[in-house]
């Protein structure tokens, strides 16, 4: 087909109705401006970089106050794509986008409760240049890698990894897509996240990987959130058509719940969803989708179908638990204030942002908080906190600090002091090309064998 012919019919296509077969990169950037422009009030189009061979990462942001950031309303985002070859999550997440956007134009209560109280940032595609390589076999991985070779799911820095692995590729030699998620994550301050790939169906949670030390319990690598991420795999498999029985595909599983722990399933170094947990105090699954990693196009709208409840519901979640802001003794909001809830040791403390918002995803139930910044005395609440969700929004409560008569409190204020690793990984020693491409072999070997299961 003619490339005007088929911008003619793609204009004809009524703007929200998008056909289910595959759309190439720029058919998807068409689209992506197309409902940014038909709906300004909602969306906001943005890209957080380019791919190894220059084609934008865009986002799509959904809410009410599309273009920044409204204290109290958590930061919700989807990634799909990340292995170029796994791409119903790209099909998927162009449906969301309609179906949120009619949803909010035809005035349904879920749509606006959802659009009012969430802002919704949907990255269809984190590897275009994978996609464009991309074959359509159900389990190779050809077009699994960026442009280098580079599986992207095994290049974040990873805490488990020891700081000398950690600083041996500095940020600036990371691969370009993982650097634009890096960047992202410190724009802004996301809450709930998931990761969409296929080859399997199942909901996978942190860990990925293990020192083989204090987050070790049996055969899986254990958060202090466990509770909160066992609970937000079961909301997506039991929302999902089929996912929970677990026993969808042949080459894996069972999976009791259609859940997993990461690292019971196979561990791995360098994944998205613990550098988003560690570093960014972001909860994200790895939510594997299809068995088949490039499923017939005659077989997506059923998919669509099977997922879209489960996709609306664990944006939902992003509702669990509390959220306000610390103010010191001034009434003034602080920035990187520790939030701590007492049980739960965090290998980062989390901490409040720039609005001096903390945001805390927890079951119903009764919490001790610790809240410590300089100069003031340490700040310890117990509180009841019940089931957001339904009512599209988290429990509000603000902490106000008290200025400490007596010498001051230092330690939280470092990071280096209280968190053995930092968002902004410092140069570190400088890597040669050698040692570098030398990486690069090595995961890309283990990530093919590895790539035969996800
Ligand atoms: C939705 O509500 C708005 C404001 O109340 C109204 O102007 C609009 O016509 C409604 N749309 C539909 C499809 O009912
Ligand atoms: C939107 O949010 C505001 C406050 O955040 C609330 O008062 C209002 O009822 C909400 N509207 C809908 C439709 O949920
Ligand atoms: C962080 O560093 C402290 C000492 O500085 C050490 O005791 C602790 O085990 C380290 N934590 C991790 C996760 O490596
Ligand atoms: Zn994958």
């Amino acid at each position: 087909m003619s490339s005007s012919l088929f911008l003619l019919l793609f204009l004809l296509v009524p703007t929200l109705m998008l056909e289910f077969r595959y759309h190439s990169n720029s058919e998807i950037e068409q689209y992506l401006h197309q409902v940014s422009s038909a709906n300004p009030d909602i969306t906001h189009l943005y890209s957080i970089g380019k791919s190894v061979k220059g084609q934008q990462l865009w986002v799509l942001a959904l809410g009410v106050s599309p273009r920044r950031h409204t204290v109290g309303v958590p930061e919700f985002k989807y990634v799909a794509n990340m292995h170029g070859n796994e791409v119903l999550g790209r099909v998927l997440l162009l449906q969301l986008i309609g179906e949120l956007v009619r949803g909010y134009r035809d005035n349904e209560t879920w749509s606006l409760q959802l659009l009012n109280g969430t802002r919704i940032h949907i990255l269809p595609t984190m590897n275009p240049d994978g996609f464009d390589e991309a074959d359509t076999h159900c389990l190779f991985s050809q077009g699994r890698f960026n442009y280098n070779g580079v599986d992207l799911n095994r290049g974040f820095p990873d805490v488990f990894a020891g700081l000398r692995k950690q600083q041996e590729l500095n940020e600036e030699q990371r691969e370009a897509e993982v650097r634009a998620v890096m960047d992202w994550l410190r724009t802004e301050t996301f809450v709930l996240s998931a990761n969409l790939h296929g080859g399997a169906v199942v909901a996978s949670y942190p860990y990925d990987n293990s020192n083989r030390g204090f987050d070790l319990m049996g055969v899986a690598s254990i958060t202090p959130d466990d509770d909160v991420f066992v609970h937000l795999a079961k909301v997506y498999s039991y929302n999902h058509a089929s996912m929970k029985q677990g026993n969808l595909c042949e080459d894996s599983g069972p999976f009791r719940d259609g859940i997993t722990n990461g690292y019971h399933w196979y561990p791995l170094e360098g994944g998205m969803q613990d550098y988003n947990y560690v570093w960014a105090q972001c909860l994200e699954l790895t939510l594997e989708l299809s068995c088949c990693k490039f499923p017939h196009w005659k077989e997506l709208p059923a998919l669509w179908m099977d997922n879209k409840k489960a996709l609306l519901a664990y944006i939902q979640q992003v509702h669990l638990g509390i959220k306000g802001q610390v103010f010191d003794s001034s009434g003034t909001p602080v920035q990187k204030a520790v939030v701590e809830v007492e049980g739960r040791r965090n290998m980062c403390p989390f901490r409040t942002n720039q609005y001096g918002e903390y945001y805390r995803l927890l079951l119903p139930g009764t919490y001790t908080f610790r809240v410590m910044y300089p100069g003031h005395e340490v700040l310890t609440e117990t509180l009841s906190i019940p089931y957001g969700p339904d009512q599209y929004s988290a429990m509000k409560h603000n902490f106000m600090l008290r200025r400490t008569t007596s010498a001051t409190f230092h330690s939280p204020a470092d990071p280096s002091s209280s968190c053995n690793y930092t968002l902004h990984p410092k140069g570190g020693s400088a890597t040669t090309r050698s040692t570098w491409s030398g990486l690069t072999v090595g995961f890309g070997l283990v990530t093919l064998l590895q790539s035969l299961i996800e």
